[in-house]
């Protein structure tokens, strides 16, 4: 039984709230539910309170609410008046939950907690939670995908935020589209799928995953680099560490905050990368390549800013050490077969026939094939459209959201440690 904190906010579907509280309440979980001062217009709080048979907490102001939430849950004894209303309220309960919900999200809510805003209840306790955050966002269709907001969840699902994607479906302004909250029981399934985690192969283990860039200096402002955005590392790293694993993440430069990991290493160049990898692969079950390491380095990088001349410029450009065919050459691989190794080959056109090249090449378990060309795959987007290459068999996933691909890959990685664990010895 689990502490959840629900958060309800001013949206239409915040009725929908009430039945995801039971949907809770079903499973065993216990809920404190937190609303803004718009959801107050929407549902009575009197209706949450009874739902809960708790205080709704609907102010930042309200003293004595959480003395109350710790001498039932703890036993503690009835604090002193003066102690009651020095606690900081949302603190102690940040401390308590074992998830924060907020079903229905508003725009409002997502762009606060993305800012780091904290001006109510619900966006100090965000800030405070160290829980994980599931949002179920819902709103217009226009609002939804309007630039601001889907930067805003961008943003918050780089920092590890999930969510339950709203439906599509009639909307309360009368548009047909997209932003419809999705539904309770799906709510549910989504908050217990977090509180429960997935009984994996992978819980213990240790897993090193590189995302991002390289970038490769060619003087002390300028560098070659590519447009890897590090969001398909993360999704992995992210899922890896659901799972139970241990992750180090080797990231190269981004703009995208990566998210929670137990050793996060900062990268910027191939050889920087070679160095870090080869660190972390030695005492990893699994290493997984998403990063885009640049296969060419300035031969003779300057260290001041090299002046600007009308004559043109011929950079000379060396061959960086190829990261994935070296740990593919590790000693302890030939014995056990282990660490996993996990590959992507991104190419323009033609991609699974390449990957399946480099595989047999480089020595490695799982090559992920991925057509950079696409305009819904690769570098930059949401999304990606994959071939999993293995010596088992090839695996083409349609495309589909990266965090979805990334469970798809780790499935495949949790197959090949099972039949590692079965038998020792390299297949
Ligand atoms: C009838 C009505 C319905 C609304 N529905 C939504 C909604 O579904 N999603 C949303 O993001 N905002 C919606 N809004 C706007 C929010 O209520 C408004 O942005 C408010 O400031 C949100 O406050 P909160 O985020 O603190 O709860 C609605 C407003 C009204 C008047």
């Amino acid at each position: 039984m689990s502490l959840i904190a629900l958060g309800v906010t001013g949206g239409i579907g915040a009725y929908k709230s009430v039945e995801v509280c039971r949907g809770l309440q079903r499973h065993g979980h216990e809920v404190v539910a937190v609303m803004t001062r718009s959801a107050a217009r929407f549902v009575g709080p009197v209706t949450f309170e009874a739902i809960t048979r708790r205080p709704v907490i609907t102010s930042q102001w309200k003293p004595g609410m959480n003395a109350r939430l710790r001498a039932e849950r703890f036993g503690e004894a009835s604090p002193e008046p003066e102690r009651r209303r020095a606690d900081i309220e949302h603190i102690a309960i940040a401390d308590q939950i074992a998830l924060l919900l907020v079903a229905p999200c508003t725009a409002n809510v997502i762009g606060k907690f993305a800012a780091g805003i904290a001006d109510d209840f619900l966006s100090s306790l965000y800030l405070a939670a160290r829980a994980p955050v599931l949002l179920a966002p819902a709103m217009n269709s226009n609002m939804l995908a309007h630039d601001a907001v889907q930067q805003n969840l961008r943003t918050l699902a780089a920092r590890g935020v999930r969510f339950v994607e709203p439906g599509e479906g009639y909307l309360a302004c009368g548009w047909i589209g997209k932003g419809r909250l999705a539904e309770p029981a799906d709510i549910v399934a989504a908050a217990l799928a977090i509180l429960s985690p997935v009984d994996s192969i992978l819980r213990g283990r240790h897993v090193v995953v590189t995302a991002g860039p390289t970038c490769e200096d060619i003087d002390a402002v300028r560098y070659v680099g590519n447009r890897s955005s590090g969001r398909m590392g993360f999704a992995l790293a992210a899922e890896a560490r659901r799972r139970g694993a241990r992750v180090t993440l080797v990231a190269g430069p981004t703009g995208l905050e990566p998210p929670a990991a137990d050793d996060l290493v900062r990268v910027r160049s191939a050889a920087e990368m070679h160095a870090a990898v080869t660190r972390a692969a030695s005492r990893a079950d699994v290493v997984i390549m998403a990063a885009a390491v640049a296969d060419y380095t300035p031969s003779s990088p300057a260290t001041h800013k090299v002046p600007k001349t009308d004559a043109p410029l011929t950079l000379t450009l060396a061959r960086t050490r190829d990261i994935l065919a070296d740990l593919g050459r590790m000693p302890s691989r030939a014995a056990s077969g282990m660490p996993i190794l996990v590959g992507f080959a991104a190419e323009t056109g033609n991609a699974a026939a390449k990957a399946r090249e480099k595989r047999a090449r480089k020595g490695v378990d799982l090559m992920v094939a991925n057509d950079v060309a696409r305009p819904d795959a690769g570098f930059e987007v949401q999304t990606n459209a994959v071939t999993i290459i293995g010596a088992d068999g090839e695996q083409e996933l349609p495309v589909q959201a990266k965090d979805r691909v990334a469970a798809a890959i780790l499935d495949r990685v949790e197959q090949l440690l099972r039949a590692r664990a079965a038998s020792p010895v390299r297949a």
